[in-house]
């Protein structure tokens, strides 16, 4: 009997559960082999505590379509205390583990490459963020489902904006990269679409939302990224373009245990909403959509991506192809080394994949 552990880490996103469901049935499946799986609670939290919980085809039936994780998540950075690391090294092998599929985002998926690399940790990783912007992998799961209800907010949104003549600036999540808000915003035929990768100015929202008003109509919809670079606005941009074409957070901001920015819901929102009345002299509100893109039941794409994500990861344990990513390259769904996935170590700039120029292109032609 070989036991497998799986975890889930960082931001939940609808299709957790569709993964650990296909990694769970898959396994029990297997016939060259008896595979028993144990979750552990909260992510690298339960493996450094080991707090676990039995994960049986029983267990996982009928989960497919609930958001969320069943197993609980945690932004744990083992590596922030070498006892973290020695405690989980120490539960693995106290629980006798073959191996271990570790669904997350980049943070947890680097814990994951650095165990299998430094301590042997036999590691399977499976990339997840509504923000989409894991490099090596075309869509993460959960990316769907969330414009799916950043798109559908902003429709609702419409009708109010609507009845009142106003301008709404919706924020979404997105702190690196702009996909929900460029998708959402080019689903929902937003006037403006501002995000981390095309830095802005004030001016130009004010122009399109002029222009919207030229063309007859009484309402406007600017969706912004929670991390888009606006000039003229006060926070001062947070994302600036650095010479080597990347984008880099400048401002003093608190930063999680993985030094990620931890951003203020409605804060760009609205400072966008407060200049642009200014500039166009049009009533402006600002909402931010905030956890809601989280929360909810994973779309079908997301429940098919996560479960073929899910029977991968189990099948890259039956055929040992450990240290390696789960990934959507076009149509098919293989196996790819973490190493060059993610960050040698934790000093390293952190790197993501960002929305193409091309679909920017594309999304101003609505809003030239
Ligand atoms: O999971 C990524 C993300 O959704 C970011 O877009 C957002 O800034 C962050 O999570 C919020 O995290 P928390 O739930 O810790 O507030």
């Amino acid at each position: 009997m070989k036991r497998v552990g799986i975890l889930t880490g960082g931001g939940d996103a609808p299709g957790l559960n569709a993964v650990i469901r296909g990694a769970v049935i898959r396994l029990a499946q297997e016939k060259a082999e008896e595979y028993q799986c144990i979750g552990f609670v909260d992510g690298w939290a339960g493996l450094r505590d080991k707090v676990t919980l039995s994960l049986d085809p029983g267990r996982v039936d009928e989960i497919l379509h609930q958001g969320g994780t069943i197993l609980g998540t945690s932004r744990t950075n083992l590596y922030k205390n070498p006892d973290d690391v020695r405690k989980a090294v120490a539960a693995y092998n106290s629980c006798e583990l073959d191996s271990l599929i570790a669904i997350g985002g980049d943070d947890t998926l680097e814990i994951a490459y650095y165990l299998h690399r430094d301590e042997g940790i036999k590691a399977i990783g499976v990339p997840k963020t509504i923000d989409n912007d894991v490099l090596g992998t075309d869509f993460t799961f959960g990316f769907w489902s969330a414009v799916e209800q950043a798109t559908s907010a902003i429709d609702s949104l419409r009708v109010t904006t609507m009845s009142h003549h106003r301008v709404m600036v919706v924020e979404c999540m997105g702190r690196h990269a702009g996909w929900i808000t460029a998708y959402a915003g080019l689903a929902s035929e937003a006037d403006f679409i501002a995000v981390p990768e095309r830095p802005v100015h004030i001016d130009d929202i004010a122009r399109a939302v002029r222009h919207t008003r030229e063309l007859g109509k009484l309402h406007s919809i600017v969706v912004v990224a929670e991390g888009a670079s606006i000039g003229g606005v006060e926070p001062k941009p947070r994302v600036v373009k650095t010479t080597n074409g990347n984008w880099e957070i400048t401002q003093k901001i608190q930063r999680d245990s993985f030094g990620n920015a931890v951003l203020k819901p409605g804060e760009i929102a609205e400072a966008v909403a407060g200049e642009l009345e200014k500039a166009t002299g049009f009533e402006t509100r600002g909402i931010a959509l905030g956890h809601l893109q989280r929360g909810g039941a994973p779309c079908a794409f997301d429940r098919i991506l996560g479960t073929r994500y899910g029977v991968t990861a189990a099948e890259a344990v039956i055929h040992k192809h450990f240290g390696h990513l789960v990934v959507l390259q076009g149509l098919n769904v293989e196996t790819v080394p973490m190493k060059g996935a993610v960050r040698e170590t934790q000093n390293e700039k952190k790197r993501y994949k960002y929305v193409p120029d091309s679909f920017l292109d594309l999304a101003e032609v609505f809003y030239g």
